[in-house]
């Protein structure tokens, strides 16, 4: 791996699946402590539960100590700029994990500070997230050579990141946006570019999850979004996973979601919480997986 943690487009595959194992090794192997010693500052500028927690529980189980520093603490490319922040924390710390709106100030932190920086989330992408759900795949039977994972919403930081997976992993990522919140344009071609996997845009979502493997989805209002709230409801009433929608898929079907969810909204009750649900090994997997990040990143540089 390179010295961050930044996309996914970073890793090979072989790096992919080697954190895949070290996640499995280190969940049984409750007594290796790589982070000994270190300390790992995290900086968030959007809320969080998973993430938050589940890199604090990591950084604890691999015998470091983990700084939550609150933006309005920081002030992040506001109080003082993103390089004398990454300057400073390099000072005193093993590694930078952040939460930012703007992916460019990761780009910046991760250019200026000597340590490792982790992304965990930005408006472009969340690549912990979906090496978790990768690792949900795997956990569940269903990672193989061109499975279907039907994505159902807005095409977000999220499907940046599964667009950045199938450019490594062979997968068949359809997905199943409305017109005007399609992924990022660039992300998109490099994934059809590379020609790993087979990935389509559906409009209509019951196409889309026709005989799917996963289906996947994810808040129609990202944070950040909020004053648009009430036209992404109208534009997406559409684009909702629930019991009817699910019916389309395989009968084996596994559903996921990265949360939080917004229940009524992108996905019903039903959905959610019934047999075909993963989400709770999802959330559960971001620690393994981001231990397995960790002790690559800041574990190597003892
Ligand atoms: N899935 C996820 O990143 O959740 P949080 O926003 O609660 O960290
Ligand atoms: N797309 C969501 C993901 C939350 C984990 C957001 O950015 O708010």
């Amino acid at each position: 791996m390179n010295k961050d943690f930044l996309s996914i487009a970073e890793l090979t595959k072989d790096e992919v699946l080697g954190l895949l194992s070290l996640a499995d090794t280190l969940k049984v192997q409750k007594e290796t402590r790589p982070l000994a010693g270190k300390t790992v500052a995290m900086i968030f500028q959007k809320p969080s539960l998973r993430t938050r927690v589940s890199f604090e529980v990591g950084v604890v189980q691999l015998g470091g100590h983990a700084i939550f520093l609150t933006d309005e603490g920081v002030g992040l490319g506001v109080r003082e700029s993103a390089a004398d922040v990454a300057n400073v924390l390099s000072r005193f710390n093993d590694a930078i994990v952040a939460r930012v709106f703007d992916h460019q100030l990761l780009l910046d932190l991760a250019k200026h500070a000597t340590v490792p920086v982790i992304n965990a989330l930005s408006d472009l992408s969340h690549p912990c997230q979906i090496l978790a759900d990768l690792y949900t795949l795997r956990q569940h039977g269903k990672l193989r050579d061109h499975v279907k994972v039907a994505y159902v919403g807005d095409g977000n930081n999220i499907v940046n990141s599964w667009l950045e997976l199938a450019s490594i992993l062979p997968i068949h990522l359809t997905l199943a946006v409305p017109f005007g919140y399609e992924p990022d344009r660039e992300i998109f071609q490099r994934a059809q570019d590379a020609k790993v996997s087979r990935i389509e845009i559906i409009r209509d979502p019951k196409n889309a999850v026709n005989k799917a493997d996963v289906v996947y989805t994810d808040t129609w209002t990202s944070m950040g979004q909020e004053k648009e709230k009430t036209k992404r409801i109208f534009d997406f009433w559409e684009y909702q996973v629930n019991a009817a929608l699910l019916r389309h898929a395989k009968k084996d079907v596994i559903v996921m979601h990265c949360l939080p969810a917004h229940r009524g909204e992108e996905i019903t009750n039903e959905a959610l919480d019934g047999p075909q649900s993963v989400v709770n090994d999802q959330a559960e997997n971001r620690l393994h997986i981001q231990k397995a990040i960790m002790a690559t990143l800041i574990g190597k540089r003892t």
